[in-house]
């Protein structure tokens, strides 16, 4: 009767277990592109853009491939998509986006110009 229980955990170690399974759970890798891909779709960004092929906006490999090795690219095209403009990839104008907050416009932007690579 008594040797029975040999095989069952004990309180403790069942709770170590289940720590270490929240451990897990935590760094599971919140990867970056997730975020400015999210980031992009709330902020309506994904309807006039895709990732690839040309919609009411450029495609975003194309931008990431136009701005390749330009290290000021990150602040232009933020200051870019802050207060809108055209005549870079036709006369269609891109309408200032004035919602998006400064970390989520840098993410978006970072995501962008890692299209491609
Ligand atoms: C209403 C449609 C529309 C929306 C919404 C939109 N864009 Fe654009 N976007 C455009 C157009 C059109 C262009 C091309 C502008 C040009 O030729 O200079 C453009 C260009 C861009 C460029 C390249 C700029 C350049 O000078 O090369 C980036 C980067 C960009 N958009 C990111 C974004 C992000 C990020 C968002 C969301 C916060 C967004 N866009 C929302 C239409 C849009």
């Amino acid at each position: 009767m008594s040797n029975q229980s040999q095989y069952l955990l004990k309180p403790s170690q069942v709770a170590t277990l289940l720590g270490m399974l929240g451990l897990l759970a935590l760094a599971a890798p919140s990867a970056l592109a997730d975020d400015g891909q999210a980031l992009a779709t709330k902020n309506q960004c994904m309807t006039c853009h895709k990732i690839e092929g040309k919609q009411v906006g450029p495609a975003y490999k194309d931008v990431a491939a136009k701005y390749k090795g330009d290290p000021d690219a990150p602040d232009k095209l933020a200051a870019k998509v802050r207060t809108g403009g055209k005549g870079v990839w036709g006369q269609v104008p891109m309408p200032p986006n004035k919602k998006i907050s400064d970390d989520d416009l840098r993410t978006v932007v970072n995501w962008i110009l890692s299209q491609g690579s």
